[in-house]
């Protein structure tokens, strides 16, 4: 779907997530919620605190699983993506701290393995996603998934592309600061969603939305293996989709 603008399309798809939420409400369900970091999402989650706010919209059946972490991280740093998430979201909402889960930075090494399976463990047993929200790199990486990465991938460790570094570098104030390593969703975590929505905005997305939308499928650009799920919609805005 292409939007005229980023901010328009950003509240058509909180609009999406808020409904779905008041329906499990209203059922007596919890809502459970995949999200995503970095630029693309933030406008929807301005407008899901806005109607917090305003609507009187209640997070208190919501359960969620972020993608992803740079690893080692810790959470206090500005530039984690648990401070990210409580920056833009979690701070302005009502949702239980205890249905909060984001890939902790500083699981010691040896423990990686069995952390990432017991976090995949976890949203099995919540019944899956719901809803999973999806920014993409210029890689085509979703959450941290580079390329290579399997589609039947697990939650687990990896090593970041030279071009994410890149991308991330600004924030981390040089190259040399951001991790080389992250906590990421696997593609099979991230497949199994009910509801996939990947937001892309600007001219700095159209080459890997084309490669996305439509290449070939391909461990070479893992988005590509989005073109399987029955029920995924990309998220545009004109620029995005200049290439198409
Ligand atoms: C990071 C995140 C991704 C995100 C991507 C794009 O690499 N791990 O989940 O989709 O950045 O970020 P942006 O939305 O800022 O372009």
């Amino acid at each position: 779907v292409i939007f005229k603008d980023s901010s328009l399309a950003s509240i058509v798809v909180a609009h999406e997530i808020a409904r779905l939420i008041r329906q499990k409400h209203d059922s007596n369900d919890n809502c459970i919620l995949g999200l995503a970091t970095g630029s693309s999402p933030i406008r929807v989650y301005e407008e899901l605190v806005r109607m917090h706010k305003e609507d009187g919209l209640s997070f208190e059946n919501v359960i969620t699983f972020n993608l992803d972490e740079y690893y080692p991280m810790t959470k206090e740093n500005i530039q984690s993506y648990h401070y990210f998430m409580h920056e833009h979201l979690f701070n302005h909402i009502d949702i239980p701290a205890k249905n909060v889960h984001i890939p902790d930075g500083m699981v010691p090494m040896h423990d990686l393995n069995q952390y990432c399976s017991q976090y995949d463990a976890l949203i099995d047993k919540h019944g899956g996603l719901d809803f999973q929200l999806l920014g993409i790199g210029r890689t085509g990486h979703i959450g941290f998934n580079e390329p290579g990465s399997h589609y039947n991938s697990k939650t687990r460790s990896i090593t970041l592309d030279h071009i994410t570094r890149v991308d991330a570098a600004p924030a981390f104030l040089g190259i040399d600061n951001v991790p080389r390593k992250a906590i990421t969703m696997g593609i099979g975590t991230i497949k199994k969603a009910k509801r996939i929505v990947l937001l892309a905005w600007g001219t700095n997305k159209a080459e890997i939305i084309k490669e996305t939308v439509e290449g070939e499928i391909s461990s070479e650009v893992p988005a590509t293996y989005l073109q399987e799920h029955p029920n995924t919609t990309f998220v545009l805005d004109r620029a995005a989709s200049s290439e198409l």
